[in-house]
């Protein structure tokens, strides 16, 4: 069975380089890993070899069990529309500006989009593990309630008013109706804007059955999920990883741990500077108070939430090629992210 892990976590936390980082580890320890990942900076890609447009997985050379894909959201509503849409108002979705406008913007669109491709990937068997990188967007909760939104979005309320109740005679109606109303209205504005908008919302109306079956899967995979949330001791990050503990939907699992990223040395809380210039020593107390703040900061994340918890250092440069990303995880202390991955 394939097993998934989602990391997830605040925007700009590490998710993608802790994502890869974690796949390295496991591939290295004889599991064949899949990492998904989303817009990794280009020295991360090329080390994972993977192009910056809609990669499909691909295994890498130098590294026997691990295979990297990159999550390309339109690419992926591509696929939704021709499943779930007949064929016709499958090339109009996604001929349709709104389409594009409507998959790129839509808060949820992008998580959802990231959960869908994850759960093809795991339900093609072809793994033992997929880790899921998620999208700067939505590294939140948001991204375990994406499947429900998109219901909503597709299903809406908005929708249905505008489109119509039972589809079928309501197209007639809508077709006979509506349809010559806005023809009027656009040759008065000079473009077809109004019917464009009118037929993507109705073409969208149709794949709402396949949408919303879909989306009951993706959550079905996602409950079975394991997630880890990434932070680092930042206010809005930890903010971010309190409301796994917190607010957590009822489709997901709470967190199996808090990866604190970017953690400073615990060494330098009581490091003794010795004879240095007074500045010097400033600067090393200061470090020092940081570094006990962050300590602080975890010991109380970890008491008030009950939860596993490891830190993995700050390096002083990017972690982007394979090996100084396996080496980030196995320089984690705490709790071994790698048992996480083990079957
Ligand atoms: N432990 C670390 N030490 C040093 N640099 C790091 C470490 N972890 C991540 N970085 C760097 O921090 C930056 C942000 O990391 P990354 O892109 O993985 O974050 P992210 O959570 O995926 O961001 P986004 O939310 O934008 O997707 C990158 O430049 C990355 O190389
Ligand atoms: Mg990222």
């Amino acid at each position: 069975m394939t097993r998934t892990l989602l990391v997830t976590g605040g925007g700009g936390v590490g998710k993608t380089t802790v994502s890869a980082a974690l796949g390295v580890a496991a591939a290295r320890s004889g599991i064949r890993t899949l990492v998904v990942t989303v817009d990794p900076a280009r020295r991360l890609a090329d080390a994972l070899g993977i192009e910056l447009q809609g990669a499909d997985p691909s295994p890498l050379d130098e590294e026997p069990n691990l295979w990297a894909a990159m999550l390309d959201a339109s690419q992926s509503w591509n696929t939704l529309a021709r499943t779930h849409a007949d064929p016709e108002a499958a090339d109009r979705l996604v001929g349709n500006p709104f389409f594009a406008a409507a998959t790129s913007h839509f808060p949820a669109s992008q998580s959802f989009a990231a959960a869908e491709e994850a759960t093809r990937f795991v339900e093609g068997g072809a793994w033992e593990l997929v880790v899921v990188d998620t999208p700067p967007s939505a590294g939140g909760i948001e991204f375990f309630t994406a499947p429900a939104e998109m219901t909503a979005l597709v299903g809406g309320r908005l929708l249905r008013w505008l489109t119509g109740g039972r589809l079928p005679g309501r197209r007639f109606l809508f077709n006979r109706t509506a349809k010559p109303a806005l023809r009027i209205a656009d040759t008065v504005l000079g473009s077809d804007l109004l019917e464009q908008i009118a037929q993507f919302l109705m073409d969208l109306r149709t794949t709402y059955d396949g949408v919303a079956a879909r989306s009951r899967e993706i959550e079905a995979r996602m409950r079975t999920a394991t997630s880890i949330v990434v932070t680092t001791a930042d206010p809005s990050p930890i903010r971010e990883a309190v409301r796994f503990y917190r607010e957590l939907p009822e489709v997901a699992t709470r967190p199996a741990a808090v990866v604190f990223n970017r953690t400073l040395p615990e060494e330098w809380i009581d490091a003794r500077p010795g004879r240095v210039a007074a500045e010097y020593a400033e600067n090393l107390r200061r470090w020092g108070a940081e570094a006990q703040r962050q300590r602080d900061l975890r010991v109380e994340f970890a008491g008030r939430y009950r939860t596993e918890l490891t830190t993995i250092p700050w390096r002083p440069h990017a972690p982007t090629d394979l090996d100084s990303l396996a080496e980030l995880v196995s320089s984690a202390e705490g709790f071994d992210p790698v048992d996480l991955l083990r079957p």
